[in-house]
Parts: structure tokens; sequence; C-alpha cells
């Protein structure tokens, strides 16, 4: 049994808001500095009204059309998410009370931008273990919610947006390799170090982050990963149609394809429109490279993610 994707969607909200309208809403910063430090111009925030599992049913809405698939049909819901509508139920309870579907497994991922990834390669075991047919697969998150807007070293980077696959057992590949770590030694570097006690929330609930050792970090993991992944599947990076890294920063992103030797015309790339979404960036850069036509069926995928924890993971797939 294998696991094989049958359709994608994403959801970005509202209109984006460039890097001028960060500066013009007080933001000490200006879009020469984001774009030459990141290759971000936009980025999509969520108002008032959204909500985590509101952005996952729309991304995932789509991507059940793409399958052709009523959601009654998934026995499998897993959203990968940083930042969930409440402490609990779980978000893929919540979307699935919206989907309306009844009686498939339902649960959260935790592993910050890492966690479409680790969620994707969750559901892949499932269903190749024969006990699951078809899984929801999502990476939703509302990260300016966490943000705090006086640090510009961090409010700058985020954005708002979910990503959904839907995945479906076939005999034939389809996912070809998987593989994924973590390192918790790295916790410090990149965090929300906040917690809801007795009411209160104590600690320090903003995203902070010492950028540059998580850049050096990112580039060495997401390069590795790949590799690795390529190897376990025996082809090499040369063979892959189409890398869709973690979209976090058109740097790393580079330093990454290099490392690799690939091109940057084999790269997709959509950091500059829509900013690090966390979990949703895979998904959200898998679906925008498929409507545009570049990712076609046949060919071989190579996605990565790395986050905060730090945990990193990879899935090699033919589409
Ligand atoms: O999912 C993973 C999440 N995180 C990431 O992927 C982030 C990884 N790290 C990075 O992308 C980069 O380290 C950053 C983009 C965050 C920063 O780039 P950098 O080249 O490492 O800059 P820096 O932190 O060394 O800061 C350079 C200067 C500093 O000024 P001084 O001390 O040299 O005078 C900062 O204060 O840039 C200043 N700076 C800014 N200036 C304008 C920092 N943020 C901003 C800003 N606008 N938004």
């Amino acid at each position: 049994m294998h696991a094989r994707i049958a359709g994608v969607g994403a959801c970005l909200p509202g209109s984006p808001v460039g890097n001028g309208d960060l500066v013009r809403r007080g933001v000490d910063t200006t879009d020469e500095w984001i774009a030459a430090r990141t290759g971000i111009r936009a980025r999509h925030l969520a108002g008032e009204g959204d909500t985590t599992s509101g952005l996952a049913f729309e991304a995932s809405r789509r991507a059940l059309d793409a399958a052709g698939m009523a959601a009654s049909e998934l026995d499998l819901i897993v959203v990968a998410t940083t930042t969930p509508d409440f402490i609990f139920p779980g978000t893929a309870c919540l979307l699935q009370g919206r989907l309306g579907n009844v009686g498939a497994m339902a649960f959260d991922v935790q592993a910050v931008c890492g966690g479409f990834v680790y969620a994707l390669i969750v559901a892949e075991k499932f269903i190749r273990s024969g006990s699951h047919k078809k899984a929801l697969v999502v990476g939703a998150d509302i990260v300016s919610r966490i943000l705090d807007w006086r640090d510009r070293a961090t409010c700058v980077l985020f954005g708002d947006g979910a990503g959904a696959v839907v995945l479906g057992a076939a005999d034939s590949p389809g996912i070809l390799s998987s593989a994924a770590h973590a390192d918790g030694s790295w916790h410090g570097i990149l965090a929300a170090a906040g917690q809801a006690r007795g009411g209160r929330i104590v600690g320090d609930p903003f995203v902070r982050m010492d950028g540059q050792a998580v850049f050096k970090l990112a580039v060495r993991a997401l390069s590795e990963i790949a590799s690795e992944c390529c190897e376990s599947a025996g082809i090499p990076p040369s063979g892959i149609d189409w890398l869709i890294p973690h979209q976090a920063n058109v740097r790393i992103i580079e330093s990454t394809a290099k490392k690799l030797g690939l091109t940057m015309d084999k790269v997709v790339v959509t950091v500059d429109h829509h900013g690090n979404t966390s979990a949703a960036s895979v998904p959200l850069a898998l679906d925008a490279a498929i409507r545009d036509g570049r990712v076609r069926r046949g060919q071989k995928i190579l996605l990565e993610g790395v986050g905060a924890g730090v945990t990193w993971g990879a899935v090699l797939l033919e589409f």
C-alpha cells in the first residue's frame, strides 16, 4: 500500500500587506532592508474574525475539490499548527466539525515550521499500514497573533495562511521516501515561551529568535535532510524536478539549493508574497506551483521543512 497526493488547496487571508504598509503602521524598518535580507515583499495578515481552523477549512475545501472527494470520505485528519484556535480541543477536531466529517481520527501535530512535513509523514505511515485510506493533512498558522510588533527583527518575517493536501491509498507511490529529525537542545533559539497558568499568561508569549543561529541551522538541516531523503529513495538531488523548501527567507533557500547542487530554476519560491507562514509555508508553495502549471503529474517533488524545536523533515514524492 502506498500514499499518493490526490488534491492540494490553500488559503491566504485578506489582502497582501506590503513592506511599505508595515512602515506606515509604525514598524521601524524599510522595504529595502526586508527585501534584501529576506526576499519578502508582502504577507497576508488574519483579520479579527479569522481563525486557524477557518483558514484550514478553506484550504481543505479546495484540496477536497481538487481531489474530487467528499469530506465524509476522510478517515484521518491531521493538522499541523502552532497557533491553534484554543488550548483545547485540537484544531483538527474543530476543522472536522466544520467539514461535517464524523468518525475520522483527528489530531494536531506541533512541530512549528517543520509541522506540515511531520504531519505528512505521520499520515503516510497510517496509509501505508493499511489502517487508513483517505487522509487530510493541513498546515495552518496565524503567527501574527504571537508577534511582538515592536520587535522588528521578527515581526516583518511572518504571515498567516493555510495549505492542505488530500492523501489517498494507491497501488504505486506516491511518496517515495521520507525522513525527519529533531534536536531539542536548540529549543532556545526560536521560541514563544509563554504559557496559560491560572487564567494568566506566564512568561513571554511572543516569537523570539536568534536569527543568525536559526539561519545557519536551517541551511544545514534543509540540505542534509534533502540528501538523506534522496539517498533512501536512490534518486540523486539532480533527479528532482522541483525542490519545495520551507519558505522563511530566500537566502536560506538559495544557500540550501547551492549545497544540493541545484539551480534556482528547480526551486519553488513563494516567500516573497506571503512571508514565513510557519506550518502553512510548504503546502502554500506546493499549491502555487501546481496552479501556475510548474508542478505536473509524474514529476518528482522534494518537500522539506525546518522549524523551532528544532524540527526538520523531508518527503520525496512522485506527484
Ligand atoms: O522558520 C524559521 C524562522 N526563522 C527564520 O528563518 C529566520 C532566519 N534568520 C534570518 O532570516 C536572518 O537572520 C534575519 C532576516 C532574521 C536577519 O538577517 P541578518 O542578516 O542576520 O541581520 P542581523 O540580525 O545581523 O541584523 C543586522 C542589522 C542589525 O542592525 P545593527 O546592529 O547592524 O545596527 C539589526 O538591528 O539589521 C537590523 N535589523 C533591521 N533593520 C531594519 C533587524 N531587523 C530589521 C528590520 N529592519 N526589520
